[in-house]
């Protein structure tokens, strides 16, 4: 994991940031007049990191409206006595008529086209035959591919009347979200991010979820870097513009550990209370973010 990289200093032995793939000393350490920094080739050389172009953050905008179409989709039809098949049979339909792919359909053997997590599944659930009921809190996350660029989105509905506890952990969720949110800027830090999410989560009581991070999308379903959603302020990797990824804090009322069920998938909290969690997908922009994956909550 790529936690604790500090971007800040440049070491002699360090790649140059001018992005010329030689050691520091070896290039702009002594130089009169050091070469701009460029950003792009050396987020890829240090990190892995692909920023993206204008035209690269169009294709994910527009697979982002169509996450979020099918979110709102999704939401229109949960109700009690829904099965999550059915809800996954509505977004995938809905995905294939508008010329996407649903992302997670085979990926890594997973068997459906979006992750329905209910209850006490913190995230990953598999959508199946069994109806929803009174009471139930639902996580739905979808990913499309569209013209070949990935947006992430997810969201918490309620099954009918929600009681206290389901009530809590959604709202505390959507404010991690938002906490994670404020810190979207050039020059902070992923550990910022994590920080807020975390300070915010615990001060309600509720614990954050270590298993499971956000990431760099785009190009791809999952690249670098890791987006923790616990942390410490001023770690990690700097953000800048043209940076690409979710943040999707998972928050449990009770303990943070789980357990993955035997479908190697279905992540559940050990203890038993309920999760949940909001996910979109972030553009870091000169002056602060865009979220390609846009929704009120
Ligand atoms: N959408 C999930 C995420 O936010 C990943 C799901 S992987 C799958 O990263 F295979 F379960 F779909
Ligand atoms: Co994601
Ligand atoms: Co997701």
């Amino acid at each position: 994991m790529m936690l604790k990289g500090k971007a800040l200093k440049v070491g002699r032995n360090d790649l140059c940031p001018c992005g010329s793939g030689k050691k520091y000393k070896r290039c702009c350490m002594n130089a009169a007049a050091p070469k701009p920094v460029n950003l792009e080739k050396l987020y890829l050389q240090k990190y892995e990191i692909r920023l993206k172009h204008p035209q690269d953050v169009e294709g994910i905008r527009a697979a982002g409206r169509l996450v979020v179409e099918t979110l709102d989709l999704l939401e229109k039809h949960i109700a009690i006595g829904v099965t999550t098949n059915e809800l996954n049979t509505i977004a995938h339909e809905f995905a294939v008529k508008n010329n996407a792919t649903p992302a997670p359909l085979n990926y890594r053997g997973f068997p459906k086209s979006i992750c329905t997590s209910v209850n006490d599944v913190i995230c990953h659930g598999i959508p199946e035959d069994r109806q929803l009921k009174n009471g139930d809190i639902i996580n739905v996350d979808v990913t499309h591919i569209l013209n070949g660029y990935y947006a992430d989105a997810s969201k918490m509905v309620f099954v009918g009347t929600p009681g206290p506890e389901a009530k809590k952990i959604v709202s505390v969720a959507a404010e991690c979200l938002k906490a994670g949110m404020r810190m979207l800027a050039p020059g902070n830090t992923v550990g910022d991010i994590g920080w807020a999410i975390q300070r915010y989560a615990e001060s309600q009581g509720c614990s954050v979820v270590r298993e499971f991070v956000g990431h760099g999308v785009g190009f791809d379903f999952h690249e670098p870097p890791h987006v923790p959603h616990y942390g410490k302020k001023g770690d990690g990797i700097i953000l800048v513009p043209g940076m690409v990824f979710t943040v999707e804090p998972m928050i449990n009322l009770g303990k943070a550990n789980l357990y993955v069920a035997d479908d190697n998938w279905t992540a559940i909290t050990s203890d038993g209370k309920l999760s949940a969690q909001y996910e979109q997908t972030f553009l870091i922009t000169e002056d602060g973010f865009e979220s390609l994956t846009p929704f009120d909550f």
